[in-house]
């Protein structure tokens, strides 16, 4: 496993993000990255251009093959899914117990399991995870490991995670542009669940946080109680919002929004002196025209507060705020606009802090890339693929390697594996667990 490479690959609306990377005793080495714009391809996530974004995931592709260029070029391949149309939602399977002084064992663990498989599948066409997140027997409290104990009935808790079918498959056609022979197997992940895996501590998700990625055209926000995902929603507005807002509040034009934001965009106006002014060039010989710093940071720290209390009444709908010792982090672009951290902590009264990807480079200017929270989903996909890989190595998943990476399975023969075998069975990652996804053919 720790010679293997993972290409992660984060299709975002506004860049197609990617990272190669290996493990390095126990630590995650970048040895690669590419990237190529998006903007106008994807509208909030989804796919609205498949020529253009299938070129712009060739395009990462071919950057990333040129830099990993030599002896063993085959990779493992991770991708993201997101987007509003995701639902995440608890379901519980209950099964009546004949004989309750019996001592439950793992065949009906696995029974229970298989029922709910079945009964999620009926009615929802496209799974893409279901993470098992405790079971109860009799009256007992809730328990990851229910074997052994006595009771009339066992309950399971699964949290699953469903998607369009048809923004499924417009996602695996676009997919095929990053057909290679190097290809070993693929799998495809919720974004959050992806990125939580590199930002998130262990300590975080047992005490309960919030992870936001604010990206361009969509906002996640995922959170973690006792270490399971508890709650998951994907807004349809990122930071091309505030933008917009930038353009219409100054009265410029959508670049300059843009270009003003990155260069002189902070959440806090009052920190800002009145008399701070730049100059926006006129179009086609007209005059420069002034704007105000302190105004444009008004205009941004309006968006953000609605943002924060966005994400305050998302964490309202599973627990009390105070609940959540491990806080609010922040990635994604968005989370490198200055003083977003301290605006959130203000508005939310949550400690919020910024999230970068824990990992490293031996390649200095990847190093200093990498420190970065867009980099957030690309790492935390290699990341998360690492953790399945090692989990099913150590015996902790219930499947084999086989069942848990969808791979060539031609006896190390010389047909390449494709991106029909590819997806043809996805796994989901694991909290605690692991179970294979639904099939698909692609
Ligand atoms: N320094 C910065 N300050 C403020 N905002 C920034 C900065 N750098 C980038 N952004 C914003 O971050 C956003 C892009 O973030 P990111 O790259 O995470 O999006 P994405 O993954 O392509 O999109 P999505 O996840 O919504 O599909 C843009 O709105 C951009 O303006
Ligand atoms: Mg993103």
């Amino acid at each position: 496993m720790r010679d293997n490479l993972i290409i992660g690959l984060d299709i975002g609306s506004s860049q197609v993000r990617a990272v190669a990377g290996r493990q390095n005793n126990g630590q995650l080495d970048i040895i690669a990255t590419g990237k190529s714009n998006t903007s106008g391809y994807l509208l909030n996530g989804n796919i609205v251009n498949i020529n253009k974004t299938s070129q712009a995931i060739s395009d990462v592709i071919s950057q990333i093959e040129t830099v990993i260029s030599g002896k063993n070029k085959d990779y493992y391949f991770s991708s993201n899914l997101s987007g509003s149309h995701i639902n995440v939602f608890l379901y519980t399977s209950t099964k009546l117990r004949k004989n309750p002084n019996d001592a439950v064992t793992e065949k009906e663990i696995l029974e229970l399991n298989e029922e709910a498989k079945k009964a999620i599948a009926e009615k929802n066409p496209c799974v893409l995870h279901r993470l098992p997140i405790g079971f109860r027997v009799g009256s007992l409290p809730e328990t990851m490991e229910p074997v052994g104990q006595i009771g009339d009935r066992i309950e399971g808790d699964f949290m699953v995670v469903t998607a369009s079918l048809d923004k499924f498959e417009l996602l695996k056609k676009a997919l095929r542009a990053a057909e290679s022979e190097h290809i070993k197997g693929g799998n495809l992940y919720f974004s959050p669940l992806a990125t939580s895996s590199t930002i998130l501590s262990s300590e975080e998700k047992q005490e309960g946080v919030v992870l936001v990625d604010i990206g361009s055209g969509t906002t996640e926000i995922s959170i973690y109680l006792k270490k399971r995902l508890s709650h998951a929603t994907v807004l349809n507005w990122g930071g091309d919002r505030i933008t917009e807002d930038i353009q219409i509040g100054l009265d410029i034009s959508p670049e300059h929004a843009e270009a003003l934001k990155i260069r002189f965009g902070s959440a806090l106006h009052k920190e800002i002196d009145m008399n701070e002014i730049v100059m926006i060039p006129g179009i086609a010989g007209r005059k420069p025209s002034p704007v105000s710093v302190k105004n444009l940071a008004i205009v941004i720290e309006e968006r953000i507060k609605e943002l924060a209390a966005i994400v305050l009444s998302e964490i309202s709908k599973v627990t009390d705020p105070a609940n959540l010792r491990g806080g609010i982090v922040l990635v994604g672009g968005g989370a490198q606009m200055p003083d977003i951290d301290e605006l959130f902590q203000r508005t939310t009264d949550i400690d919020t802090r910024i999230g970068l990807p824990k990992a490293d480079s031996t390649i200095a200017s990847i190093a200093e890339e990498i420190k970065d929270p867009s980099f957030a989903t690309a790492i935390g996909l290699v990341q998360v693929y690492f953790d399945q890989l090692n989990d099913v190595e150590e015996g902790d998943a219930p499947t084999t390697q086989e069942d848990q990476v969808s791979g060539p399975k031609n006896g190390g023969g010389s047909k390449p594996p494709g991106i029909k075998s590819i997806f043809n069975r996805m796994v989901d990652t694991l909290m605690g667990g692991s179970e294979d996804a639904g099939e698909y053919d692609a």
